[in-house]
């Protein structure tokens, strides 16, 4: 009666599509319940106020996650309807600049908790639903990947809205593992020849980080972990912010004007330097990474230093070349996704660990710190690779190429691992030190 047993059905596909469910969901709740965290810790009235001209009040924010959810997860990916189409303009980034954005009719905080629960709802019905193989958007899950790392984004920037806020703190967090002082080399020898940038197999890497490429570059030695507050102290003990030497044009212009004379949040006490961090003010500590420079300072420290900033090529090359294999790995460590032990990553801390932290995270070739703990200002500008195609919208990073920002690297403490690879690409203008940045400095090999 019986013939021979049927085939095992070829359950590989299903077995994909369930673990992209998950991974998305997770990526998705992780997202929110940061996003709850930042804006629950602090009463109403500093979820309505602005902090700092340079930040939206923290509940545009919160809406703003929402209603980009509503754009791509529920009418572009499920074709719903819009549940209050009045709103999106308040909520468009482009339409009203961040210095207007506290006198706008904005949702009040519990309507805009409503708002995005209701849209978070239904998305997840939608996920529940979805086929990863119909459109581009959907193919791997791409579109919750891209709203996840957008309100993981998002979670950043009110993080940094948290530290411009005055005020007693409002969050805590364990330290960093104290770690013996770095006593390895300061500089490593990255290999000339050409490696391979930017992504196309990498299912939620973001537009700017595409296509993969082949490109040329000369070797050079690379700090082997981000310039410390100590080293930064010795730059203005040696009086760096008053020698024009250092400065590009610009940046010297804009020092001056703002008289700028040290990183931003420190101030001097006696023979010592302070800074606020969260509501703290503490000594600053000489072993981590500087934070809070812009990318003239960064600049200016590096050629007093008789160096200079990577190039974007450069870093990644730095991160992702396998000297044994000559292919780029995801990120520095290899392919795995990022762990505790690689990276400061996710806010677990609130700020970066000390230089030479996490050697389990180190690249081939021994450098440190690449990922995670501060983001790294580059010599470059926000350029888009050779064959890039903007998607799905030019807003994301097109509207954003060219002279007037340059690119930073490697992400912060602040940086979820769902939106931090070794091909992944920040921007900013050159003046902006609010933002969780720093850098290391590099050299051409002498020929
Ligand atoms: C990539 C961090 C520069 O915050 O302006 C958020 C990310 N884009 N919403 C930003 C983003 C749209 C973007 N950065
Ligand atoms: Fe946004």
């Amino acid at each position: 009666m019986t013939g021979p047993a049927p085939e095992t059905p070829d359950t590989g596909t299903d077995t994909d599509a369930d673990a992209l469910r998950k991974r998305a969901l997770t990526s998705l709740l992780t997202a929110r319940d940061r996003t709850t965290l930042l804006t629950s810790c602090v009463e109403d009235p500093d979820l309505t106020a602005q902090h700092s001209p340079l930040m939206s009040p923290l509940v545009w924010d919160l809406a703003h996650i929402g209603n980009q959810e509503e754009q791509w997860l529920l009418r572009a990916v499920a074709g719903q309807e819009a549940i209050r189409p009045e709103i999106d303009s308040l909520y468009d980034a482009f339409e009203h600049p961040r210095a207007e954005r506290p006198s706008l009719p904005l949702l009040p905080p519990d309507e805009a908790r409503r708002y995005a629960a209701e849209v978070r709802g239904r998305a997840l019905d939608v996920l529940e639903a979805a086929d990863f193989h119909g459109t581009r958007l959907t193919e791997a899950g791409f579109a919750f990947g891209m709203i996840a790392q957008h309100e993981q984004q998002h979670d950043e920037t009110m993080l940094i809205t948290h530290q411009l806020r005055s005020g007693p703190p409002a969050l805590t967090a364990p330290d960093p593992d104290p770690v013996p002082l770095f006593t390895g080399p300061a500089e490593v020898l990255v290999p000339g020849g050409p490696f391979t940038m930017g992504t196309s197999g990498e299912p939620w890497a973001l537009d700017n980080e595409r296509p993969a490429h082949r490109r040329e570059v000369a070797p050079f030695h690379i700090d082997t972990t981000p310039v410390t507050n100590g080293a930064y102290q010795a730059f203005i003990e040696d009086g760096g912010y008053d020698d024009e030497r250092w400065w590009a044009p610009e940046g010297w212009a804009h020092i001056r004007r703002h008289s700028i004379r040290a990183p931003l949040f420190w101030h001097r006490d006696g023979g010592q330097w302070l800074r606020r961090r969260f509501g703290v003010t503490e000594a600053v500590p000489r072993e981590e990474p500087v934070l809070h420079v812009c990318w003239y300072e960064a600049d200016a420290f590096a050629r007093w230093a008789g160096r200079r900033l990577p190039t974007e090529a450069e870093w990644e090359k730095a991160a992702r070349f396998d000297p044994v294999t000559g292919g780029s790995t995801r990120y520095p460590w290899g392919d795995a996704d990022p762990g505790p032990e690689h990276a400061n990553l996710g806010q677990r801390h609130l700020r970066p660990a000390p230089a030479g932290s996490y050697p389990a995270g180190e690249s081939p070739l021994g450098v440190r710190q690449l990922i995670g703990d501060v983001w790294e200002w580059t010599a470059s500008d926000f350029r888009p690779y050779p064959g890039f195609r903007a998607f799905p919208y030019k807003e994301y990073s097109e509207v954003f190429f060219g002279p007037d920002y340059k690119v930073l690297r490697g992400g912060s403490f602040a940086v979820d691992p769902v939106a931090c690879r070794g091909t992944f690409r920040n921007w900013d203008h050159p003046i902006r030190r609010q933002i969780f940045s720093g850098f290391r400095t590099a050299r051409s090999e002498a020929v």
